[in-house]
């Protein structure tokens, strides 16, 4: 099995590349921080598995294309990008500076793109594969504070739906969104409803990206959470319309 995992050097994708560790895999480990990757490169190979190790900033494309074509250099054929790095910065609006949102959008958003569409021409040569993109549950509900993250997430959300729709049925897509599990984008938050350890949510997106999942919403009570607001969303809605309409019946 040959995997190719953005933002290994920490949180979610060190612990999923762990969990592919145990079933032997061949790894492309990818983040910024080297010494991070190298340590994390050695738990792997002794859990089982082969390694390379890329340090390269998903925002820059041209570095990223060059790992992805050195690891199909040397496996031959790709089953799973795990698109994973992720930036969760707040947006601080009332200072008036878009900066730091605007490198959450680079990170989440032009950063999947740049992981997941090189690989579009040889898993269709192949006809096979499959491409895990990490949103959140914030690709349905936006916070106050994080607008930029939440778009992000919004964003990778319509990218993998289309995606589904636009490639061969042998090549599937899942979306996993997470509630907040531990790492080190959750050191800093205060308030983490339903929490969950980060060994136990990596085996849980493998257990759903082997389930060949479309969307795999966790804890499951974040799937009551969207369900509520999708009710809500609706009801409110319908009132809406039929204000609209008697407006508008009115006025003609
Ligand atoms: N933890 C949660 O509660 C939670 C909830 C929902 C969704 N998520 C999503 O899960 C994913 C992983 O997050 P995490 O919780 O595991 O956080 P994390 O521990 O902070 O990991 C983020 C990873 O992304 C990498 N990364 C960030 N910017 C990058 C860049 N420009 N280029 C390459 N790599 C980059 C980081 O590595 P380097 O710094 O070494 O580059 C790190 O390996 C993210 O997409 C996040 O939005 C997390």
């Amino acid at each position: 099995m040959n995997i190719y995992i953005t933002g290994a050097s920490s949180g979610i994708g060190e612990f999923v590349a762990y969990e592919y560790s145990k079933m032997g895999a061949t790894i492309a480990l990818c983040a910024r921080r080297k010494e991070k990757l190298e340590i994390i490169e050695k738990k792997c190979v002794s859990l089982g598995a082969k390694v390379y190790t890329y340090s390269i900033d998903v925002t820059d494309l041209s570095s990223v294309k060059e790992s992805i074509d050195d690891f199909l250099s040397k496996v031959n054929s790709i089953d799973l990008v795990f698109a994973n790095a992720g930036l969760g910065s707040l947006d601080f609006i009332e200072k008036g500076n878009p900066s730091s949102m605007n490198q959450v959008i680079e990170t989440n958003v032009i950063g999947v793109q740049n992981t997941v569409v090189p690989f579009v021409p040889k898993m269709i040569e192949q006809y096979s594969g499959q491409i895990a993109i990490v949103g959140s549950v914030a690709s349905y509900v936006a916070w106050p504070g994080s607008g930029a993250y939440a778009a992000s997430k919004f964003a990778v959300r319509a990218l993998s739906e289309s995606l589904r729709r636009s490639l061969p049925k042998q090549i599937q897509v899942t979306l996993i969104c997470p509630g907040f599990v531990k790492s080190e984008m959750t050191e800093e938050v205060q308030f983490k409803p339903f929490l969950i350890d980060t060994e136990k949510a990596a085996k849980k997106i493998v257990a759903a990206i082997t389930k060949k999942k479309r969307v795999f919403i966790f804890p499951w009570q974040w799937n009551l959470v969207i369900l509520f607001k999708k009710i809500i969303y609706l009801t409110l809605g319908n009132a809406f319309q039929k204000k609209h309409d008697r407006f508008r019946n009115k006025q003609s």
